[in-house]
């Protein structure tokens, strides 16, 4: 497998002197799940903000299939196959959710060309099809949707777009145990579908078993990494270790 993402010795921080990340690197092989976890605090999403433009780093590089893209524009990178699900919503709560599922694929037609007007509607007829359950839902406002509607328009939103790269940041969070298994669906529908996925989930045993590679992030450095296999065993006492707590 290759790489498509590089995390090379990234430091980062949102006020002057106080560091979040510190020289963090980290890979992610295309068309493969990576999963990242530690405790609250962390830095997990400050790990996909500065992935995704949000937050330059101080030191370090971001390589994306093989090209420095450190501290480029979030909507440069959209153009380039790099799409972020973040932790909170992302939707335009008084829009609607058709106009909310078209917009990112309209500003890259305005953009970059395309996809183009009958793309556009391909696409969105082929969502459908993966996300019946938006059919009902298409004219009413985003804000309205409860939060596991709204979830599913983020993804459906994602799927539309066609990333190479998706960061995909506490997606089960606060979602009754049903809509949790979706989610999670939606995420192996990615996969299956050659998209490289970053994935954030605060359901370790989950993350662990999905991933081709999982990273420990504690104190804003990677204090472990490995396959699935390396994380077997008694995997509360091992994650509790790794992240350094005693309780
Ligand atoms: N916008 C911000 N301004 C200043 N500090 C921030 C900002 N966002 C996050 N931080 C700080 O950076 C650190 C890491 O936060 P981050 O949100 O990346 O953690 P996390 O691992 O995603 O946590 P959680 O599991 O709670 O989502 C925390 O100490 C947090 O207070
Ligand atoms: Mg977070």
């Amino acid at each position: 497998m290759s790489e498509v993402l590089t995390l090379d010795n990234i430091t980062a921080g949102y006020s002057g002197d106080i560091d979040v990340l510190r020289t963090l690197s980290l890979t992610v092989e295309a068309g493969s799940i990576t999963g990242l976890i530690g405790l609250n605090g962390a830095g997990k999403s400050t790990v996909m903000k500065a992935i995704c433009g949000f937050l330059k780093p101080k030191h370090g590089r971001v390589v994306y299939q093989g090209e420095d893209i450190t501290g480029i524009a979030p909507h440069q990178l959209s153009a380039r196959g790099i799409w972020y699900i973040p932790q909170e919503s992302s939707l335009f709560p008084f829009m609607t959710v058709t106009e909310n599922l078209r917009l990112p694929l309209e500003g890259l037609s305005r953009s970059v060309g395309q996809p183009d007007r009958a793309e556009i509607d391909r696409r969105f007829e082929e969502m459908l099809e993966k996300f019946p359950a938006l059919q009902p839902k298409l004219r009413a406002q985003a804000g309205d949707l409860s939060g596991g509607q709204q979830k599913m328009v983020e993804f459906a939103k994602a799927w539309l777009v066609r990333p190479r790269l998706c960061l995909i940041d506490e997606p089960s969070i606060g979602l009754a145990p049903k809509i949790v298994e979706e989610v999670f669906q939606w995420i192996h529908l990615f996969a299956s579908e050659q998209m490289a996925i970053l994935l954030v989930d605060h359901n370790v045993r989950r993350v662990i078993a999905m991933s081709h590679r999982i990273y420990v992030l504690s104190l804003g450095e990677i204090t472990a990494s490995g396959a699935p296999a390396d994380f077997a065993g008694n995997l509360h006492e091992q994650v509790k270790a790794w992240l350094g707590i005693n309780f």
